[in-house]
């Protein structure tokens, strides 16, 4: 088999997977973009994130469930900013781009006019490569981003859920956020797939003043 048509047959048994999966038709039937959504629901009942009126930024957001799923709980006086390389299918305020572009933070700081977000979710996960090293910089890149622009979009006190997949990324991931929050918890909702190294990371109580003397998380 060449690689090509190994290609095409992993491909093939993805769509075949994701067709039979649960969560998937649940998603369908409920108008949501994406199963994704069930992880954020879970997650928002055990830990209580999102209020009427809550400012949310949403980073790696196509396409779409966790924005739509946010709009919804906000309402009408709430925000939800999504940002994504590809299009989001959200009725929010839509930021297309790579966050790690200047362009982009600048625009996410134009659209929270002046405020800080409540809450930033970010489910992003970089195109996987298949070596290990590679996927793990990518990776490392992605949360670094987050790490540095935490203090110009989040207010003090405020909550972030963040998806790291077990390994080098989330292990200094977690160890620069440990001062950076009053508490850190692990969630792995149930829709998402068991043989996944994916989980979440719940934090709350942000505090920008420990952000200061940040070094990024990777060499
Ligand atoms: C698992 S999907 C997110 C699913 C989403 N939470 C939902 O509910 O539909 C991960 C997303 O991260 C985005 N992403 C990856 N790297 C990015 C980057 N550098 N800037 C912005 N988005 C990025 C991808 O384009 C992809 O859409």
């Amino acid at each position: 088999m060449t690689r090509t048509s190994k290609r095409r047959a992993k491909s093939r048994e993805w769509a075949r997977t994701q067709a039979a999966d649960p969560w998937t038709k649940r998603a369908r039937n409920e108008g949501y973009a994406s199963r994704a959504v069930y992880k954020l629901e879970e997650i928002d009942k055990q830990d209580r994130l999102l209020k009427t009126g809550a400012k949310v930024l949403d980073l790696g957001a196509a396409p779409g469930g966790w924005s739509q799923y946010c709009e919804r709980k906000v309402g009408e006086t709430g925000l939800v900013i999504a940002v994504d390389l590809l299009p989001v299918n959200a009725g929010c305020t839509l930021i297309q781009g790579d966050i790690r572009d200047q362009e982009v933070i600048d625009q996410i700081t134009a659209a929270l006019d002046g405020d800080l977000a409540d809450l930033v979710i970010s489910d992003m996960a970089p195109n996987i490569s298949g070596v290990v090293v590679t996927d793990e910089a990518r990776f490392e890149g992605l949360l670094d981003v987050i790490t540095v622009s935490l203090p110009i979009f989040l207010r003090p006190g405020g909550k972030m859920v963040v998806k790291l997949f077990e390994g080098r990324s989330a292990h200094g991931f977690r160890a620069a956020m440990k001062p950076l929050f009053d508490r850190g918890v692990v969630r792995k909702p149930k829709s998402s797939r068991s043989n996944s190294r994916e989980f979440y990371m719940v934090y709350s109580g942000f505090k920008p003043t420990k952000a200061k003397n940040h070094t990024k998380t990777t060499a």
